[in-house]
């Protein structure tokens, strides 16, 4: 397994739909697997692969508590197929947006269903972290980030930041 480099904004990858996944290869699976060896290093508790500049519909996430034994993830073709009209608020950062987090509403419960490695389909019903972790991940594969779904003048405050902290790496 290999640790990847992950994109961070601005990058244009960051912004591009990823393409669904025709058939799981093994190929697949090795990127996924990349993928949560990337998730754990950064650390962090989700990775879509448009942040590893793969432009593939496919996420990995691992949402447990320190006191919980690890749960990974691994998605294919990840769809949310019902979103409760019930809205909930959590503190979403991005592993490419380093240092910068915010509240994000969404609907509190999601069904969301996916292919796993074995090219099987699943059903989950998420809520709590697990359900905003699903959705923050699934707008990845869209071209969306977390920062889009806040205030305008919230995000251009990060964007600023980050970019004064790209310069200040640059010199
Ligand atoms: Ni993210």
């Amino acid at each position: 397994m290999t640790v990847l480099e992950i994109k961070l904004i601005p990058d244009p990858v960051l912004r591009k739909k990823a393409e669904s996944v025709k058939v799981v290869t093994n190929d697949i699976i090795s990127v996924l697997n990349d993928m949560a060896e990337t998730m754990y290093d950064a650390p962090g508790i989700g990775l879509a692969a448009n942040q590893v500049g793969i432009l593939k519909r496919l996420v990995v996430m691992d949402c447990s508590t320190d006191d919980e034994d690890p749960n990974l993830i691994k998605m294919i073709n990840p769809e949310i197929i019902f979103s409760s009209t019930e809205i909930s608020e959590l503190e979403e950062g991005c592993l490419s947006i380093p240092e910068h987090k915010s509240i994000v509403k969404r609907p509190s419960n999601i069904k969301v269903r996916f292919l796993n490695i074995q090219g099987s389909e699943e059903i989950i019903d998420a809520e709590g972290l697990l359900s905003a972790c699903i959705q923050h991940e699934i707008d990845h594969l869209n071209g969306v980030l977390f920062v889009d779904h806040i205030s305008r003048l919230k995000r251009d405050i990060i964007f600023r930041k980050v970019k004064k902290q790209i310069r200040e790496n640059e010199k």
